[in-house]
């Protein structure tokens, strides 16, 4: 075994913080089965304690022991894509600790494409509960350095994996009870009328890593979207933000609003896409999707690094991971919450 890995082992089961690559962004570890070192995630990202944390392991034979049940679509996704950037939601079995779900009655489940990752799985043995290893509501970290950077001396080692593969976080399907008995009934309708069939099949609570239509064309039917009646808070409007005003525009409109933004006087403008356009700086962003997202955080963050105002960002076509950076895209251009947390 890697003398990294054996360290971080070492750490993880003295209740310690382990930052460690992931082929989506890095995660910020801790052993699942120990509250008090989950607490320390919490304190270490100035998270609400409330949100759930997924729960990473090195196969589907130790996510089912996370899981009460595993139902067949999750057999079906986890055999199709792990290990790979999907995260799937689940009834949790009895002794999962709630500081890890938030007090829900579900767990989040993957197992992360890296091999640094899988390594240090396979040698702890366990589950490791691992959000992104940023600060709440910040621009989640792609490399090593990001993560020193951002939260520095509250972790006690970080894995240096070199820069992340995919580039924004996991898509997260729920396939919990809720969703899953109405799935099995086969109704449309309640005793009181109501078509509730949208609220009925597995969600896609968050599109990220994993291709919304590779998913479904496992599952065979179409995901529902929304946050429907699981609280995910990756999915809170002004998540994923840089210090500088993001504007997300159409790419039709992109050179009008650089042109309306510029002359506004805010302070220096950058365009970040593919092209660049007169009366703005420019950080170049690839034109193909899967580009885009391994490149997008880095991106943002060379924004406030570079001290521009405001970043006008074209939108990509929300195809494959298209959906995924836009939607990362459209949350940092979301209003912000005000520092009294309005
Ligand atoms: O790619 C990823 O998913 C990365 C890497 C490190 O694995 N992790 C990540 O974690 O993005 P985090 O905590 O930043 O985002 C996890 C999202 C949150 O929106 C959280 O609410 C949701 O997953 N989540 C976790 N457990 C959940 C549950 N039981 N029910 C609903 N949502 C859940
Ligand atoms: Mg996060």
């Amino acid at each position: 075994m890697r003398r990294a890995i054996a360290e971080a082992v070492r750490v993880l089961r003295a209740g310690g913080l382990v930052a460690f690559p992931t082929e989506t962004v890095y995660g910020l570890g801790a052993d699942a089965r120990r509250p008090a070192a989950v607490a320390r995630i919490f304190a270490a990202k100035g998270r609400p304690a409330d949100h759930p944390l997924i729960v990473h392991v090195a196969d589907q034979a130790e996510a089912r022991r996370w899981a009460r049940a595993w139902p067949e679509p999750a057999h079906r996704l986890a055999e199709a894509f792990w290990p790979g950037p999907l995260t799937l939601i689940v009834d949790k079995a009895q002794d999962v600790p709630d500081e890890v779900t938030g007090g829900q009655p579900t767990v989040g489940l993957r197992v992360p494409d890296h091999p640094l990752a899988l390594e240090l799985l396979r040698a702890f043995g366990g589950g490791v509960a691992a959000p992104s290893a940023n600060r709440f509501g910040s621009v989640s970290p792609t490399t090593a350095a990001h993560v020193a950077l951002e939260l520095g001396d509250s972790v006690d080692l970080i894995l240096d994996g070199g820069p992340c593969r995919v580039g924004v976080e996991s898509s997260i399907v729920d396939l919990s009870r809720a969703t899953r008995r109405a799935v099995a009934k086969g109704a449309d309708a309640d005793a009181d009328g109501t078509d509730r069939s949208s609220e009925r099949a597995p969600r896609l609570l968050r599109p990220g890593g994993l291709p919304r239509e590779r998913i479904e064309a496992v599952l065979g039917a179409p995901l529902s979207t929304g946050p429907g009646r699981t609280r995910a808070p990756g999915t809170l409007p002004s998540h994923y933000a840089p210090r500088a005003r993001v504007l997300a525009v159409s790419a039709e409109a992109l050179d009008e609003q650089v042109e309306r933004v510029a002359s506004a006087g805010e302070g220096p403008v950058v365009v970040l896409g593919p092209r660049a356009v007169p009366g703005a700086a420019h950080l170049p962003l690839p034109a193909d999707p899967e580009g885009a997202a391994r490149a997008l955080y880095s991106a943002l963050r060379e924004v406030d690094a570079r001290r521009f105002a405001v970043a006008v960002v074209p939108l990509p076509e929300e195809r494959g991971l298209g959906a995924a950076v836009a939607d990362r895209l459209r949350r940092a251009s979301a209003p912000r919450p005000g520092p009294d947390g309005t």
